[in-house]
C-alpha cells in the first residue's frame, strides 16, 4: 500500500477554515491532522472541540486527531462525538497506557500512540501489538514550522524492526519537519503516514505539494 499523507490543519488559515478543508477535499490528502494541545503537556494552546467540530463539518476525509494534553482518558468519548477517527495520545501523558488504547478502541477509534523526541522506542515493546498507529515525533511538540531531527530516520528504522520482530501490523505515522526534501528517506526507512503542516500551507501551492508528497 502507498503511503498516506495527513496535512496538519495547525498551519492553515483559521479565519478562512473552509477555504482551507475545501481545498483539502480536492486534493490527494489521506486524512487531515488535527492538533490540540493543552498549554501544559506542551507550551502551547492551539484550539479545542468547537473548532474541531467546525472542521468535520466541511469534510468527510477521516480526523487524525494528536493529543498533546495530559491526561488524554478524561476525553476519549468527546473527541469521538466531535469527529476523531484516529486518536493519538502521548506515551509521556498516560499512567495507564493500556487502558486508555483499550478505551479508544471500544469508542471504534483507530488508536495511536505518540512518542516525544527523547523517548526510546523500546517503551513501544508491550503496547505495539495493541495499537493501530505509532507516531514519531520528529520535534519537540508544541509548534509547526520546527527543524526537522535528524535522528528521527534511525528511530523510524528501530520502529520498523519491532513491528517486524513482533509481527504486528502497526503503521508508522512522522510528524513534525516532513517537506519535500525529506519525505521519500522518510518512506524509504519505513514511514507509512507523513504528516505536514508547514510544508503544505507554506507552500505557493498547497494543492500541489500535497500531490508532490503523495508521490514522493
Ligand atoms: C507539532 C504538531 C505538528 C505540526 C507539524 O507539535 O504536532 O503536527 O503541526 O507542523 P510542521 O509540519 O510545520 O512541522
Ligand atoms: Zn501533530
Amino acid at each position: 500500500m502507498s503511503h498516506l499523507i495527513a496535512p496538519s490543519i495547525l498551519s492553515g488559515d483559521f479565519a478562512n477554515l473552509a477555504t482551507d478543508i475545501e481545498m483539502l477535499n480536492q486534493s490527494d490528502a489521506d486524512w487531515i491532522h488535527v492538533d490540540i494541545m493543552d498549554g501544559v503537556f506542551v507550551p502551547n494552546i492551539s484550539f479545542g472541540f468547537p473548532v474541531m467540530e467546525a472542521i468535520k463539518k466541511y469534510t468527510s476525509k477521516p480526523l487524525d486527531v494528536h493529543l498533546m494534553i495530559i491526561k488524554p482518558e478524561r476525553y476519549i468519548s468527546r473527541f469521538k462525538e466531535a469527529g476523531a477517527s484516529n486518536l493519538i495520545v502521548h506515551i509521556e501523558a498516560c499512567v495507564h497506557l493500556n487502558s486508555t488504547i483499550q478505551s479508544i478502541k471500544q469508542e471504534g477509534m483507530r488508536a495511536s500512540v505518540a512518542l516525544n523526541p527523547h523517548t526510546a522506542v523500546n517503551n513501544l515493546e508491550d503496547i505495539i501489538f495493541d495499537i493501530d498507529q505509532v507516531l514519531i515525533m520528529a520535534v519537540n511538540p508544541g509548534f509547526g514550522g520546527q527543524n526537522f531531527i535528524e535522528h528521527t530516520y534511525r528511530k523510524i528504522d528501530k520502529v520498523r524492526n519491532l513491528i517486524e520482530k513482533t509481527g504486528s501490523k502497526t503503521r508508522i505515522e512522522v510528524d513534525g519537519g516532513v517537506d519535500l526534501l525529506n519525505a521519500s528517506k522518510l518512506i524509504k526507512v519505513g514511514a507509512d503516514i507523513l504528516v505536514a503542516g508547514s510544508a503544505v500551507f507554506g507552500s505557493k501551492n498547497p494543492f500541489e505539494t500535497i500531490a508532490a508528497l503523495k508521490k514522493a
